[in-house]
């Protein structure tokens, strides 16, 4: 390697990851990913906060973090608007003024699935389509209204969107198939990946809106990931992603860290795909 090399090297070692004095937000930090987005960000420099309609976290990094009041978490829904508000009030006051945020929160079926949530799309209920849409969808417009509102004023931001790839393409309903007993088939649901294309055309309405208030605006979109799912599960998924097996949990931290730097400072509306292969056959 060149001197020249080795002086950029050791410059951006310093530089083009680091966080410090940055204040970022993570919804749905308690979940699986987000989690290890909150992490990811507090161990470059960032403050962070949490906004998560659960306590718990099956991440014990991650409680310890928060027990250690070195990740703040704020109990709030991101559907509701005046929440939201009070929410960044509190971080504004506590930590400052956010520069990160990361549009994590999702449903991908409602808690309480009834029978129907996984039926045939004829029956897929309203209030299923709804919910879904009122978190994915419409818990990322609030929070970026707010939020992204508070770094347009303050003329610094980047926000990361995140989606799936089954946002991109349409579930491959052949892998479920195993779940089919009888008449009582099993579908992956439509609400979910309507939502999650929405994410895309959202990112650039607000990546152009905001593209001279120097407020960036990405999407990040995932493949499947590693959490225990059930064998044939696994075998079918597994044998359609030319990677051959699912992401691990901490596999999309170095893409929330680029997205979320100075790293990605010329990067505004785009997509960046991880997805082990899953949407390029
Ligand atoms: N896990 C995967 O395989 C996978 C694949 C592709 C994309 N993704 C995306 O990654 C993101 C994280 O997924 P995950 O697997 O960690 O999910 P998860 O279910 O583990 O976590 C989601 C978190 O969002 C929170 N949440 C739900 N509704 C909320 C609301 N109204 N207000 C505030 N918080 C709320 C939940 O309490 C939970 O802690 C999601 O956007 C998901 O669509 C995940």
């Amino acid at each position: 390697m060149t001197p020249l090399g080795v002086g950029l090297m050791s410059k951006y070692k310093n530089t083009l990851f680091d966080l410090s004095g940055e204040i970022a937000v993570v919804t749905g930090g308690m979940g699986q990913l987000g989690a290890q987005f909150s992490l990811v960000l507090m161990d470059a420099g960032a403050k962070v906060a949490i906004l998560d309609i659960t306590d718990k976290t099956l991440n014990n990094r991650l409680r310890k973090a928060i027990d250690s009041e070195e990740i703040m978490l704020i109990k709030a829904d991101i559907t509701d608007k005046n929440e939201v508000k009070d929410v960044a009030e509190k971080i504004k006051r506590e930590l400052g003024i956010p520069t990160i945020l990361v549009n994590n929160a999702a449903l991908d079926s409602p808690p309480n699935a009834s029978a129907e949530e996984n039926g045939p799309f004829e029956s897929y209920p309203e209030e299923s389509w709804d919910k879904v849409l009122d978190v994915n969808l419409k818990g990322v417009f609030l929070m970026s209204q707010v939020f992204g509102g508070e770094m347009a004023k303050k003329g610094k931001g980047s926000i990361i969107n995140i989606s799936s790839v089954y946002g991109m393409v349409s579930p491959n309903q052949r892998i479920y198939e195993y779940r089919h007993r009888g008449d009582k088939k099993f579908y992956k649901p439509v609400a979910y990946s309507v939502s999650k294309s929405g994410i895309y055309n959202f990112t650039r309405y607000l990546a152009t809106y905001w593209a001279k208030k120097n407020v960036r605006v990405n999407t990040l979109t995932l493949g499947g990931v590693f959490n225990n799912q059930d064998n044939q599960f696994l075998e079918n998924y597994c044998g359609i992603v030319p990677k051959g097996r699912m992401a691990k949990e901490d596999e999309y931290n170095g893409a929330v860290l680029f997205l979320a730097s100075i790293a990605s400072e010329y990067m505004t509306g785009s997509n960046l795909v991880i997805d082990g292969g899953w949407t390029i056959i």
